[in-house]
């Protein structure tokens, strides 16, 4: 579904993403983990075209090249992300951030009342149902996140990439979330793209991960095999 290939890029003399190829699949969770300045984030950024990769490079979304379009092009083809810091629209409503998301995915066939019965679906599907007429800067960071997710959600995607959704979150919240993300698999089949340093909640769910290092990939793998991995011991899971 999602094809990367020698993808690079720069800022000024340091490489962020350093010639990275890998690709995602249907409904597969794909974790993405690596030290703080890896280049997980700039990878996202490359791919929804907030940067543009470096001469040369490929990415490719049900065969559809994505290098050059912008980030609502890209995320009308499906390919919709959450944000490492937290962005609801605070002065909206829970419901109308949701509904935001609905409108997004489907401006054209959507009337108002469509739009909020998806809203209100993927309300219900990360459990803020309840909490629908409540402003969305008043709810505690874990809540947001979820609203994030129900954004994401009811602009039907078919390629959520998710950065560090989990991080801040209790133990608890992680794994509601961590469940969360596995239905979205197994009940929508929506393919996720996670980036998260709680390696133990990533592992519990993620069918493949790929570790990134200065860069670089350095492993692509099963759990099982990415917690055996000497490099990826070494650059990472070791000071864990
Ligand atoms: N806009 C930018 N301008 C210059 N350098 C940047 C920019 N964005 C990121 N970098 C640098 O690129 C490298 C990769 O950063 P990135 O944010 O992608 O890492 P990350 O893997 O997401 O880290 P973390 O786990 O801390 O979120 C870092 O050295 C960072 O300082
Ligand atoms: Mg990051």
């Amino acid at each position: 579904m999602l094809e990367v290939s020698n993808v690079s890029k720069k800022f000024g003399g340091l490489t962020a993403v350093d010639n990275v190829n890998f690709e995602i699949n249907d409904s597969e969770i794909v974790g993405l983990i690596g030290p703080n300045g890896a280049g997980k984030t700039t990878l996202f950024n490359t791919i929804t075209g907030i940067y543009q990769p470096e001469p040369g490079g490929k990415i490719t979304f049900d065969g559809t090249n994505l290098i050059g379009s912008d980030t609502h092009q890209i995320a009308r083809e499906g390919v919709i992300r959450t944000f490492q810091i937290v962005r609801v629209f605070k002065g909206m409503t829970v419901l109308e951030n949701a509904v935001a998301g609905a409108f997004f995915g489907d401006e054209k066939s959507l009337d108002r009342s469509k739009a909020e019965e998806k809203a209100q679906e993927a309300l219900e599907f990360v459990g803020l149902d309840g909490k629908a007429d409540m402003s969305a800067g008043v709810l505690p960071v874990a809540q947001q996140k979820q609203l994030e997710l129900a954004r994401a959600l009811a602009s039907d995607p078919q390629l959520l990439l998710l950065d560090e959704i989990a991080s801040g979150l209790t133990p608890g919240e992680v794994e509601d979330l961590t469940n969360i993300i596995r239905r979205i698999r197994d009940e929508r089949s929506i393919a996720v793209f996670w980036v998260e340093h709680i390696t133990d909640a990533i592992m519990s769910v993620a069918d493949r991960i790929i570790v990134l290092n200065s860069g670089q990939k350095i492993a692509d793998g099963t759990p099982k095999e990415i917690k055996t991995d000497e490099r990826v011991i070494e650059a990472y899971l070791g000071a864990n």
